[in-house]
């Protein structure tokens, strides 16, 4: 969607570059005849006339010299003979072969957690993915580790991700040649081994050891970095201790020098840094094949939606009332009879409530999934929910229009989505349920099918097997880097971002 936006964009600006470059070259034709021919004339302005023809000729020969570049890259892109047979071209990523101290060896370290968000070791077995799903006694089979349902960690991204990315099919051992260069530094997991109880230089000691490695290469010379990109799966706010609230939460690797030049992958961007790029939280299902995935869609799409709304969650005592939206939806969801509810209390050590199958069979029964923010903006169970083919409710803006830019629309979120904003639940007491029974069928019919469309982009396929044409998050995500790091390197020029001034961005934000 992103591509295809910015071709047109660019089509656009080739077609009105020729029309002002032709103009500006007759125009500076007539200017010139002039110069020459009526010298006194020439007299009355002279100052503003040679500043004219310097302008002109300055402008028609950047335009010239721009949209040849952009035009001739277009034309090869296009025609499929020559060099661009390839279809790597343009693709190709460099991987770093990390010491395994930087990941494989963090892995070890799983138990570590233990006190505090139990044992990781059974969440970062099968490439990540954790412990095969059991069949239930009512799904009828269809969430099982046979169907590709894991019980997968909500931060076990770090090791997808670089599963996925062993299978990545431009791979090139010739960082010349790459376009971008993969860090497979496990950020998050290394976050957690030492978040509870250990002080400021050991939290940072291996960022500041992965930093010092990667410095010394010849591939970060090239860009300083600009090109490389890491996964980090977990929020923003883990890896910027210096800049947070709280002094005392997580490591500084996104803050220091080296860390501030790559681009990263989270799970919840902090929306103050344009070098993080949230991606989904990874969900239950790791789908093997195209099949797995669109058999899967055909089974929510077929789906009696007995709820006309869920809510999977705990409170949030610790939030400040000022914005605890939670209590306010738990109390209107239980005091509906359309509401269905898994709530829990939270207890130190335990990572979940619920079994993934018990959440999984509520959100395909429901027709809405309310996402009040908790901790956070942004969770995963907006991607649980999405998976099941349930349309989401959102309270807040940052829990997903603002973020995963490659993964949701970017415009048009009311297409798949319903919106109410916090504000009028807690102040105004809105009732949730009188606004969602006030959308009409068909307009919930259309919602969710937009939901289902947008299924695949939203799963992490199973790193050991591939899809045969299916995108998942990591293309997805591939493809934002890719574009990401084009950009850096040739920034748009002082046309397009006038150009660009009058395309409308991020229009919500003036709503907050
Ligand atoms: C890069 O080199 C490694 C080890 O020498 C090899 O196993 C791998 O297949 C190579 N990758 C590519 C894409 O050529
Ligand atoms: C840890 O680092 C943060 C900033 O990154 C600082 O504010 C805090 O004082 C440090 N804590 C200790 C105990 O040194
Ligand atoms: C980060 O990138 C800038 C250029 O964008 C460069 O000047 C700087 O030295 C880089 N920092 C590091 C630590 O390489
Ligand atoms: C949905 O309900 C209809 C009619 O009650 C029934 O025929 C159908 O089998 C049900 N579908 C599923 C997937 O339960
Ligand atoms: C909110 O509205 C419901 C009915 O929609 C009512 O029962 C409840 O008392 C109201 N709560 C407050 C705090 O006004």
């Amino acid at each position: 969607m992103k591509r295809s936006a910015a071709n047109s964009i660019v089509q656009l600006l080739v077609k009105s570059a020729r029309k002002a470059s032709g103009g500006a070259r007759s125009r500076r034709g007539a200017v010139g005849m002039k110069g020459i021919g009526i010298k006194a004339a020439a007299n009355v302005l002279p100052r503003l006339r040679i500043l004219a023809v310097l302008g002109v000729a300055a402008w028609t020969f950047f335009l010239y010299v721009h949209f040849t570049v952009i035009s001739s890259t277009v034309e090869v892109s296009n025609n499929g003979d020559g060099l661009a047979a390839d279809p790597c071209r343009g693709r190709y990523i460099y991987m770093h072969d990390l010491p395994p101290r930087f990941n494989a060896d963090i892995i070890r370290d799983c138990r570590k957690t233990e006190d505090h968000w139990g044992d990781m070791c059974g969440f970062v077995s099968n490439a990540g993915l954790g412990r095969p799903l059991a069949a239930a006694a009512d799904d009828g089979g269809a969430i099982t580790g046979e169907a590709g349902w894991y019980g997968t960690h909500q931060f076990a991204l770090d090791s997808i991700f670089h599963n996925r990315m062993k299978q990545y099919e431009c791979l090139t051992n010739h960082s010349a040649v790459a376009s971008a260069v993969f860090v497979p530094f496990y950020a998050g997991f290394d976050f957690a081994r030492y978040h509870w109880g250990y002080d400021n230089a050991t939290r940072d000691a291996a960022s500041v050891d992965l930093i010092e490695w990667l410095m010394a290469r010849p591939q970060w010379r090239r860009m300083w970095g600009r090109d490389h990109f890491l996964v980090a799966g977990r929020t923003g706010w883990d890896f910027r201790r210096s800049s947070n609230v709280n002094p005392d939460w997580g490591t500084d690797l996104l803050a220091m020098p080296g860390g501030r030049n790559m681009t990263v992958l989270v799970l919840e961007s902090t929306l103050k840094y344009t070098s993080d790029f949230s991606v989904p939280y990874p969900t239950y299902f790791h789908p093997r094949s195209d099949a797995d995935v669109l058999r899967w869609q055909d089974r929510v799409r077929g789906q009696n939606r007995t709820w006309l709304m869920a809510f999977v969650g705990a409170p949030r005592p610790d939030v400040p009332m000022s914005i605890r939206i939670r209590d306010h939806v738990i109390a209107q969801c239980k005091a509906s009879s359309a509401c269905a509810m898994l709530g829990c209390a939270r207890t130190l050590g335990s990572t979940q409530c619920h079994t993934p199958a018990s959440i999984m069979r509520l959100f395909q029964k429901a027709v809405f999934c309310l996402q009040p923010p908790g901790d956070s903006c942004t969770r995963r169970s907006v991607f649980d929910s999405m998976v099941a083919g349930c349309i989401p409710v959102f309270f807040h803006t940052g829990t997903a229009y603002e973020q995963y830019p490659w993964h949701l629309p970017k415009d048009g979120h009311l297409k798949y989505s319903v919106f109410i904003p916090d504000a009028d639940v807690r102040r105004r007491n809105v009732s949730i349920e009188a606004v969602l029974r006030a959308i009409p069928p068909a307009t919930v019919e259309r919602m969710r099918e937009e939901v289902i469309r947008l299924i695949p982009s939203l799963l992490y396929a199973d790193p050991r097997s591939k899809l045969e044409t299916i995108k998942d998050a990591v293309d997805v995500a591939v493809n934002g880097i890719l574009d990401t790091v084009a950009g850096i390197k040739n920034p748009p020029s002082l046309f397009a971002a006038i150009v660009s001034r009058f395309r409308p961005r991020r229009s919500w934000k003036a709503a907050r």
